[in-house]
C-alpha cells in the first residue's frame, strides 16, 4: 500500500528533484498533494515551479497550491544566489499549463489531516516550515492525526548554509520551526549534517545525462547549475542534493542512520538565529523528539534516485 504524502515545498532545483522522485515511486508513495511556501524564491515563482516539475513528470493531475507567501512573523529571506532568478535556472523551461488550486495550500493540508484516517498522512516539508506550522496553530486537532513529518533542514556538526550556525528553510522562519519541533509529531530531519554526504559527481550528473530522457537531462542541467555554489563554498567535488534525502528515506530508510535526540530552535538570538541546537551528545534532560540523521549511503541513494527518475 504506498505511504500517503503531503510535499511541502519551495522550488528549488533539489526541491525539483525530489518532487521527480516521489512522482516516478508510485508503489511506495502516494502524493496526496503538493504546497509551494516562499523560500528559495518568492511564493509566485516557487508554486509555478512545482507546476512545472510536474508537467516534467507527465503527472499533470497533480494538486499544487499555493501557500503562505512570507514567513510568519518576519520578512521573506529568499536564495537566488544559490537557485537563481526563477528558483529553477539551468535550463530553459516553458511556463505550465496545468492549472493551480483555488485553495490555499494551508487549508488542503488541515482538510487533508481530517479527511484521511488518522496517523495515515506523512507531511515531507523541504523549504521553509511556514505553512506547516500555520496548519497547526488554525487547526490544533490536525497536530495528533499526523502520521510523521520527514524534513530538509538544520544542521549540527556541519554548522549553518545561510548564516555560520543556521541552515535556511530553518533561518527563513525560525518561529515555524520551532512550533514543528515542539508539536510532539514524530520527526525524522535531514539536516546538512546528512544532506552533505549525499553530493552530485561528475559521474552521478553523468548518469543522469545517460538516461536520454527530458527529464534526465533537465536534472542533470538542474544539478550542473546548482553545484556551482558548494563547490566555490565548500570546495566540495559536487552540489549535496538536500531535499531527494526526504523523499529517499521514505523509500529506502535504511540508506540513513542517525539518532533520536532532542533538537530546539533558536529563535531569539541575532548571532544564531535559526540555529537547530541539536543535544547530539545527550547533555541535558530535554526530552528527545526528532531522528536527527547523520549517514547515508550515498551510492545507494544515487542507485535509487537514477532508476526512479528512469522510470518518468
Ligand atoms: O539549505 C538547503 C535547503 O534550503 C534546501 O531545501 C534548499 O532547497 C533550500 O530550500
Ligand atoms: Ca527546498
Amino acid at each position: 500500500m504506498p505511504r500517503k504524502i503531503i510535499i511541502d515545498t519551495d522550488p528549488g532545483q533539489d526541491d525539483a528533484v525530489a518532487i521527480l522522485l516521489a512522482l516516478g515511486s508510485p508503489d511506495d508513495l502516494e502524493v496526496l498533494g503538493i504546497t509551494a511556501v516562499a523560500g528559495n524564491v518568492p511564493l509566485p515563482l516557487t508554486q509555478k515551479n512545482a507546476r512545472i516539475v510536474c508537467e516534467l513528470a507527465g503527472k499533470s493531475d497533480v494538486k499544487v497550491f499555493a501557500g503562505c507567501d512570507a514567513p510568519l512573523q518576519r520578512k521573506l529571506v529568499t536564495a537566488e544566489h544559490v537557485h537563481g532568478k526563477t528558483g529553477l535556472d539551468g535550463p530553459k523551461m516553458d511556463d505550465p499549463t496545468m492549472p493551480l488550486q483555488d485553495q490555499h495550500g494551508v487549508d488542503f493540508i488541515i482538510e487533508t489531516l481530517r479527511s484521511e484516517a488518522e496517523g495515515t498522512v506523512t507531511l515531507c516539508p523541504l523549504g521553509p516550515l511556514t505553512n506547516i506550522a500555520l496548519a497547526m496553530q488554525e487547526a490544533p486537532d490536525i497536530v495528533g492525526r499526523i502520521q510523521e513529518i520527514v524534513l530538509m533542514g538544520g544542521g549540527y556538526f556541519e554548522g549553518g548554509n545561510i548564516t555560520p550556525t543556521a541552515e535556511f528553510n530553518i533561518f527563513v522562519d525560525p518561529e515555524a520551526a520551532a512550533i514543528v519541533f515542539k508539536s510532539g509529531v514524530p520527526l525524522t530531519v535531514m539536516p546538512l549534517d546528512v544532506t552533505h554526504k549525499a553530493l552530485t559527481t561528475k559521474p552521478r550528473i553523468q548518469a543522469f545525462r545517460d538516461m536520454g530522457t527530458q527529464v534526465g537531462d533537465m536534472v542533470a542541467a538542474w544539478t550542473d547549475f546548482f553545484e556551482r555554489f558548494d563547490m566555490e563554498k565548500y570546495g566540495s567535488e559536487g552540489a549535496p542534493l538536500h531535499d531527494p534525502c526526504v523523499i529517499a528515506y521514505l523509500i529506502r530508510p535504511d540508506l540513513f542512520d542517525g539518532r533520536h535526540i532532542n533538537v530546539e530552535i533558536e529563535t531569539d538570538s541575532p548571532l544564531t538565529l535559526g540555529m537547530t541546537v541539536a543535544d547530539y551528545w545527550r547533555v541535558t534532560d530535554r526530552a528527545p523528539n526528532a531522528m536527527f540523521m547523520q549517514d547515508v549511503d550515498a551510492d545507494g541513494f544515487y542507485a535509487l534516485l537514477t532508476a526512479r527518475l528512469a522510470t518518468l
